[in-house]
């Protein structure tokens, strides 16, 4: 006989052990969440926060008084990239070495050789373009925030071991020492791997050098954003419009919308100068045209989408890049 409403909240039958409220993760579960608390691991890492900080605290200032640099500005990609340059030249290290690993899984001939074979210079050409790529991604680094910073160090420290492994393999190697030369490319590799999971841990979990408009379409309709008597003249005021944050900019009578958040790491542009129709980001400096959001200086590669604007009854409207499809007139039949 069953005894009690069978809803949650009753208390246990007579001589039956009441479950527990909250089960401990199953070993499936724990498979798929692992990664979920990385940033919070490496956070916990007292000594990668002092380096971070440290270093945070000699390039800062070095980088800002070499912001107009174009040579800083390309090794980002920049606009006239159009896209980040160091996850592509990322690829170039990591297919080198895997080459090498493929080599020397073939290779039937156990003689010690001494001198650069064809694995030995995919392993050298590597390095090479491990180099390159270390340049971009210190570059890239010193532009990203908190957080995201001491993730891409720990990334940039598991590079520096494997690049390091990688040219130890390469001297044993030349050296004529193959069996122990193919361990260390192994274990390059492997840390390689490593590095390059969270390298993809920064761009596709949080976004680092994504672009941050790249889903900013509304308004579908032209829409309230201010009334025109409270927008002071050559004044940055930041406003939403149905929940994009949008910079409205009055100069000489005329009217500049753009969106707030700046594509490069989410920075408020009305936070920052407005000079001769160009605003400069306050977090690192980008500029972008008020007339049509172009990059007039990175590290934004992306330019900032402008709104159109009207005044309609003493209020600013604005309005998306994807206006709503036309309502049919009435009475009228669609083909
Ligand atoms: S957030 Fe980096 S330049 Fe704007």
């Amino acid at each position: 006989m069953r005894t009690g409403s069978g809803q949650a909240g009753d208390p246990a039958p007579a001589g039956q052990q009441a479950e527990p409220a909250i089960s401990s993760p199953s070993a499936t579960t724990r498979l798929v969440a692992w990664h979920g608390d990385l940033d919070g691991w490496l956070d916990g890492l007292g000594w990668l926060r002092t380096l971070s900080d440290w270093l945070t605290a000699v390039l800062g200032p070095a980088r800002e008084r070499h912001q107009d640099n174009l040579v800083l500005e390309l090794l980002h990609g920049g606009r006239w990239v159009g896209h980040p340059l160091h996850p592509a030249l990322s690829d170039l290290p990591i297919g080198l070495w895997a080459g090498v690993m493929v080599l020397d899984a073939t290779d039937r001939d156990p003689a010690p050789r001494r001198g650069i074979d064809a694995a030995g210079m995919l392993s050298a050409a590597g390095i090479l373009a491990a180099g390159a790529t270390a340049l971009t991604g210190l570059n890239d680094w010193t532009v990203s925030n908190d957080q995201d910073r001491r993730v891409g160090l720990f990334h940039g420290l598991l590079n520096t071991v494997a690049l390091g492994l990688q040219g130890a393999s390469l001297g044993t190697r030349v050296a004529g020492h193959r069996g122990t030369a193919r361990a260390l490319g192994a274990a390059s590799l492997a840390v390689t791997a490593a590095a390059g999971y969270l390298g993809g841990h920064l761009v596709f979990t949080k976004g680092v050098m994504v672009s941050r408009v790249a889903w900013a379409t509304e308004p579908r309709r032209w829409t309230r954003a201010l009334q025109e008597a409270d927008l002071p003249d050559d004044s940055p005021t930041a406003v939403v419009a149905e929940g994009r944050q949008i910079m409205l900019y009055r100069h000489r009578g005329s009217l500049y919308a753009i969106d707030n958040i700046c594509s490069h790491a989410g920075g408020l542009l009305s936070r920052g100068p407005v000079a001769d129709l160009t605003v400069t980001c306050p977090l690192h400096g980008s500029r972008f045209g008020l007339a049509d959001g172009c990059v007039s200086r990175g590290p934004a590669s992306q330019p900032q989408p402008v709104l159109p604007t009207r005044i309609r009854n003493g209020w600013i409207e604005v309005r998306g890049s994807q206006p709503a499809p036309r309502r049919p007139a009435k009475g009228r039949t669609q083909p």
